[in-house]
């Protein structure tokens, strides 16, 4: 194979003809070898690092508009294929709120970006906290260590920075014309998480951020990167954590920053005691860094409050009648529903458009389809049943008392069966199939 790229060599040399196997021939023909070894080898070296970022590269400041409520009324259409940030800007007009991070005085916005290049590097040298002692041993034990971040963000270049953007906007070159838009990572919101809500923890853990690496999100345009290998989506994960915790310290800064000058005290209240309050206040230097600590040691948090499904309480004969309770439970028609079909109208092929967090449009599933965007493993069910899809706006399910355990399971269970009107039992099907089933006017 290499003999074939190797030039063929000259006849003559300074003029004179080179007898045929003389020494010459054999060194030139070494060293063309050699020659073509190491084009081969600086072209592989060299590929290797076009592949990172370049080194003065730094993340950009953020100047898109800031979503801080939006809108409760249900909108009529999606935006337009690549119009979301149009109609981001418009949400003011329809009862949402936005604010302009570029409103902020040059020398805080300068202030803010030096703070977030000392904690969290540059995209070719990424890193969480300054290097100091303050993180303590956490950003370890998270996979946050300089080395995993540099090899995640080689892959996040090659594989998701046009569609999740280089600060993880989500304005990558195709994110712009996908619906659902591709995540902004910059709030640190997740929305498939299987932590414990009892801690109020609304963090994913690192398995909920490889789970969606592996599987993609059906339904939408998140593809599954299940053949990297494991070390890579490892990166990955804890290079998408870098992205959300450093858009998320400039977020929540922003923020509140832009608000009136009385509410910006609460931001610092919520991660400070009393005593280091004021200090906070005369100096961002001061607050950033703890402020990183304490959501670095959130997500650390997470990683120990998996939400466990008790044992599935119910014998094979009992299924039919668990879908029955499911059902009633997910409808409008029994004391203890949970009117689930308030929002996933017609089981959900009727919902109508909704606003999320972040100001983009999204349906309240059509769950007679089948399609499951958090995995459609009965434990994915389990956890989006108990947690909700926060950000989405959909609760959590309020379930208490003795049954708890066993609603949830006939809540998975007939969610299972749904997409499958044999395996509905009659008085289901019909409601949900049947000729007397309710079409909603359009409004
Ligand atoms: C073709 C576009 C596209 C590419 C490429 C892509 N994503 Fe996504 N990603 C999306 C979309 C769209 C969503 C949001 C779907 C939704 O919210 O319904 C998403 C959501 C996510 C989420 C959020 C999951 C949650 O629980 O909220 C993570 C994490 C993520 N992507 C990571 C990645 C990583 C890492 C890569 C590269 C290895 C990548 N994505 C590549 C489109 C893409
Ligand atoms: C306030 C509105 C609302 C209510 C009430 C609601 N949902 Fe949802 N649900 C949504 C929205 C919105 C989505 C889509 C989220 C997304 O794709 O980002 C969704 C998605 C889902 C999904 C799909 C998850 C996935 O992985 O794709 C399931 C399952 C689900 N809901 C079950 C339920 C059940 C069961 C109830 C009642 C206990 C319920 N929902 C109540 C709004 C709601």
């Amino acid at each position: 194979m290499l003999g074939t790229l190797i030039p063929s060599f000259p006849e003559r040399l300074f003029g004179r003809q080179i007898p045929s196997g003389s020494q010459w021939r054999k060194k030139l023909r070494f060293w063309g070898s050699v020659r073509i070894v190491a084009v081969l080898v600086l072209g592989i070296c060299s590929c290797a690092d076009k592949e990172g970022y370049p080194h003065d590269l730094s993340y950009p400041q953020r100047a898109d508009l800031i979503v801080e409520e939006s809108p409760k009324l249900n909108p009529n259409n999606p935006s337009p294929p690549g119009g979301l940030e149009k109609s981001i800007a418009n949400l003011a007009l329809v009862g949402g709120k936005i604010l302009d991070p570029i409103k902020l005085p040059e020398a805080t916005q300068a202030e803010i970006t030096k703070l977030l290049d000392e904690q969290f590097g540059t995209p070719a040298q990424p890193r969480v906290g300054n290097g100091k002692a303050e993180l303590g041993d956490l950003g370890k034990k998270l996979k946050l260590d300089s080395q995993t971040l540099a090899q995640g963000s080689v892959a996040y270049r090659r594989n998701c920075l046009h569609c999740h953007g280089l600060s993880g906007d989500g304005k990558g070159s195709s994110g712009l014309w996908v619906h659902p838009p591709p995540r902004d990572f910059r709030q640190g919101r997740f929305k498939f998480i299987s932590t414990n809500p009892a801690k109020n923890l609304n963090r994913p853990r690192r398995e909920d951020i490889l789970r969606t690496l592996r599987m993609g999100l059906h339904g939408t345009s998140m593809p599954a990167f299940g053949i990297l290998p494991l070390e890579e989506l490892e990166a990955l994960a804890s290079y998408v954590i870098h992205l959300g915790i450093r858009g998320e310290v400039e977020f929540s800064i922003e923020k509140t920053l832009l608000k009136p000058q009385s509410q910006v005290i609460n931001l610092f209240e919520n991660f400070l005691p009393d005593e280091e309050v004021s200090k906070a206040q005369e100096t961002l230097t001061y607050f950033v860094p703890k402020f990183v600590k304490e959501i670095v040691g959130q997500y650390h948090t997470a990683e120990s409050q998996i939400l466990i499904p008790p044992e599935y309480p119910f014998k094979d004969s009992e299924l039919s009648d668990s879908i029955k309770r499911g059902f009633r439970l997910f409808s409008s028609q029994a004391p203890d529903a949970l009117g689930c079909v308030s929002c996933h109208i017609d089981y959900g092929r009727q919902s109508p458009w909704q606003y999320d967090e972040w100001g983009s449009l999204n349906r309240p599933s059509n769950l007679t389809a089948g399609i499951y965007k958090g995995g459609r493993r009965p434990l994915d069910l389990f956890w989006r049943i108990k947690r909700g899809i926060p950000p989405s706006k959909m609760p959590a399910a309020t379930l208490t008392g003795e049954d708890e355990v066993k609603k949830t399971w006939d809540l998975v269970n007939f969610i299972e069966a749904l997409p499958y009107p044999a395996t509905l039992p009659e008085e289901v099907r019909n409601a949900v199939y049947g000729p007397t089933r309710r079409i909603a006017k359009p409004n």
